[in-house]
């Protein structure tokens, strides 16, 4: 059976825009247009052509040049504002102008200081306006999700019969939870006449970080377009993000079953072109493109995805577009790791040679955040010229960054081998004579789960790499 099509409307180049410290000048604005275009969005929302000249040349020339998906261009619910975003998309392949108007009452009241009536009468006739020059009419009541249900219904009802062919919902100020939204969609389905005609949309904001959440609750309601963002920007806490919807969709078929014709293998792509175009960074932590998002850096999960990633990945890193799944090496990571890492950097290594670059790797390791790969082929150096690590006669590297701060000796340890919390991590041995001993003057400690000094033979087993990465 044939999956529903999802129709992905991006409005990076306008509502993402908007965000703070996200503004971009038109050529940038070109160029990010034709990356959407190879990523395969269905919709570019190009921008907003009343608000400045900027904007009214960015729409004119991603009209004149992107000539796959469709160019939308918004305009409030007014002659003005349509007759200018009319001329701002003359040389577009699929036009499409985008009324908006608000309809709840906090908006009416204290925005725009009109009635129920006014607003109804306002919409109507500026949806009528813009089919009379345009095929394609989106039409958004403006926080939508805080207007009175039977109130939108009738405003809904009225655009559709003035010629709208997408009605969009917006959850302008990301108040709407999950089965709420759905909900309203839900609503919207039943009781609209019309309705069945158009596509509705769902446009997600995320003020409680639910905008994608909310996207996808929708769809499952009957909406067919999603408006978002790459890297989820827009207003305040941004829009719902493009690559998750998208990603969704493809990773769990069996709750979502839709398509969209997005090639996903651009996201990543697509994303590092806006961070560099705007120089606002994506989080580390972001989902599917952020920088973290297929590291692995805990022993327990670095052991598992070498054995296979399907312990801890539920995509690959190709599938998005990132370039390979990075092993970090930091402090919880395990020898299996840093073994691949240095054959990765041509060296390789027979057990003894390993558990003596591992002991000083997870001194380094505590130290700094994260061993390069600079630092490690330094440390391998050390080691295969015999030299005894800096940490081991003065407690402080030269070589190496001072750590960002120091790790205290677990608890149960010290007080087990009577040294002082702040003392090193118990990894901090020197080990020439191939057992644990304690620096000058200090007592050898125990290890981490309070029990014998540890030994060179402890750094051996299996059981060690696991539990690093608890
Ligand atoms: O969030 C919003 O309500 C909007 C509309 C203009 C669609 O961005
Ligand atoms: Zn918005």
């Amino acid at each position: 059976m044939d999956k529903p099509r999802i129709t992905i409307f991006d409005t990076t180049l306008r509502d993402g825009e908007q965000s703070p410290g996200c503004s971009m000048n038109v050529q940038e604005k070109l160029h990010l247009a034709q990356q959407l275009d190879r990523l395969g969005v269905d919709v570019i929302e190009a921008g907003f052509p009343i608000a400045s000249d900027g904007d009214f040349e960015a729409v004119q020339r991603i009209s004149a040049t992107v000539r796959r998906p469709i160019i939308a261009g918004l305009a409030r619910a007014c002659t003005g504002d349509v007759d200018r975003a009319w001329q701002a998309l003359q040389g577009a392949a699929h036009p499409r102008i985008h009324v908006f108007l608000a309809t709840s009452d906090i908006h009416l009241k204290y925005k725009l200081r009109i009635t129920r009536e006014q607003c109804l009468e306002q919409a109507r006739n500026a949806v009528r306006h813009a089919k009379s020059l345009c095929a394609d009419v989106e039409f958004s009541p403006e926080d939508a999700t805080r207007t009175d249900v039977p109130f939108l219904c009738q405003v809904v009802e009225a655009v559709i019969a003035a010629g709208a062919t997408t009605v969009n919902i917006p959850d302008t100020v990301g108040y709407s939870m999950p089965e709420e939204y759905g909900q309203l969609i839900r609503t919207l389905c039943e009781k609209v006449a019309g309705i069945d005609k158009v596509t509705i949309s769902t446009h997600c904001h995320n003020d409680l970080g639910l905008a994608v959440a909310n996207s996808l609750a929708g769809v499952q309601q009957g909406a067919r377009q999603v408006e978002c963002t790459i890297n989820g920007i827009g207003e305040r806490a941004g829009n719902a993000s493009l690559e998750e919807i998208v990603m969704a969709m493809r990773v769990r078929p069996d709750r979502y079953r839709y398509e969209t014709a997005v090639a996903s293998e651009h996201l990543y792509a697509s994303s590092q072109m806006l961070a560099e175009i705007t120089r606002v960074p994506v989080q580390p932590n972001k989902a599917i493109i952020g920088r973290n998002a297929f590291a692995h850096e805990a022993g327990i999960h670095q052991d598992g995805m070498l054995k296979n990633p399907l312990t801890y990945e539920i995509m690959t890193p190709q599938s998005v577009g990132v370039p390979d799944s990075r092993l970090v090496l930091g402090k919880h990571s395990g020898r299996h790791a840093l073994a691949l890492r240095c054959e990765q950097l041509g060296h390789q290594f027979e057990r003894r040679e390993l558990d003596e670059i591992y002991r000083r790797f997870v001194v380094l390791a505590d130290r700094i955040k994260k061993v390069q790969d600079s630092h490690l082929l330094e440390l391998i150096q050390d080691v295969s010229r015999g030299a005894v690590s800096p940490n081991d006669v003065t407690g402080q590297s030269k070589k190496f960054p001072p750590a960002t701060a120091p790790l205290p000796f677990p608890r149960a340890a010290s007080a087990s081998a009577g040294i002082n919390a702040n003392d090193s991590h118990p990894a901090q041995i020197s080990t020439n004579a191939g057992q644990a001993q304690a620096r000058p003057g200090v007592p050898a400690p125990a290890n981490w789960f309070g029990g014998a000094p540890v030994t060179h033979a402890d750094h051996h087993t299996e059981q060690e790499d696991y539990l690093w990465g608890v």
